[in-house]
């Protein structure tokens, strides 16, 4: 059974202090409301600042449920890279994930798909989760070229990897007309693309392997419509911008799944 996922995204947003406080009361709402899923079949991902990273993994050393992700890492080992942030160094903190891909870095920072390609095979080689984004801009979905793109994306960046390296990825589909808008994809467009991106994955590398796939959806999920999402067949959780950045919204958000 695939695993599920409730992610939060800080994006650059908290301090050192105000970041620690958060995952204080994202615990102690969690301690009041706890999952009914055992960390077997449910895990919470916190995906802090860097600056945040080891604190964040060190209040967590001993949950089993709750794990920490940085929100980037730089496409090669190490070396003469001034002021970038390698998967070894992250490893270094005791952070398990490492979100790759996000439409902002592609979009800000011109990531492409080779690059991303490097950085997920950094992630894996140190023993590290990648949490892959993809996802269409509104004009490429008024285009109808939505498919053909997130094809393209993970075709672009994952799929040279063999099967068990394929296994470990976890995906996120985020239009981006959804992050940050306040306009969500409807559970049905939601479960369309995380059906054709488990068929594309199943296409290549079979239908087992794509059916042990965890596909999450963001793009402004939030307390209100987190439980109609998580219900459709295809999707296994959620990568939350905003609303993670509120410990009562996250954890009701956590505590959507079935
Ligand atoms: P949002 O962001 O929930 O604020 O829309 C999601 C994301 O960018 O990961």
């Amino acid at each position: 059974m695939r695993k599920k996922i409730a992610a939060g995204n800080w994006k650059m947003n908290t301090t050192f202090e105000t970041g620690k406080k958060l995952v204080g009361e994202i615990l102690d709402g969690l301690a009041a409301n706890p999952p009914k899923q055992s960390p077997n079949e449910m895990l919470v991902v916190l995906g802090v600042p860097f600056i945040t990273l080891k604190k964040a993994a060190n209040i967590l050393k001993n949950n089993p449920q709750v794990k920490i992700a940085a929100q980037n890492c730089y496409s090669e080992e190490k070396g003469a890279f001034t002021g970038e942030i390698s998967v070894e160094m992250i490893k270094s903190t005791g952070a398990e994930f490492v979100i790759i891909g996000h439409s902002e870095r592609r979009e800000y920072f011109n990531e492409s798909f080779e690059m991303l390609a490097k950085k997920v095979d950094l992630t894996l080689k140190h023993g590290l989760t990648p949490i892959f984004c993809c996802g269409e801009k509104l004009e490429t979905r008024e285009a109808g070229q939505h498919f053909d793109l997130v094809k393209n994306q993970i075709a672009g960046s994952l799929f040279h990897l063999n099967d068990d390296e394929l296994s470990k990825v976890v995906i996120a589909y985020e239009p981006v007309w959804a992050i940050g808008t306040g306009v969500t994809a409807s559970p049905a467009q939601a479960q369309e693309m995380h059906a054709f991106i488990r068929n594309t994955i199943a296409g290549k590398y079979g239908k087992a392997l794509a059916d042990e796939i965890t596909i999450l959806y963001g793009g402004s999920v939030g307390a209100k419509n987190a439980k109609e999402l998580f219900s459709q067949s295809d999707v296994d959780g959620g990568l939350v911008g905003g609303a993670s950045l509120k410990a009562e919204d996250f954890v009701t958000i956590i505590n959507s799944f079935n």
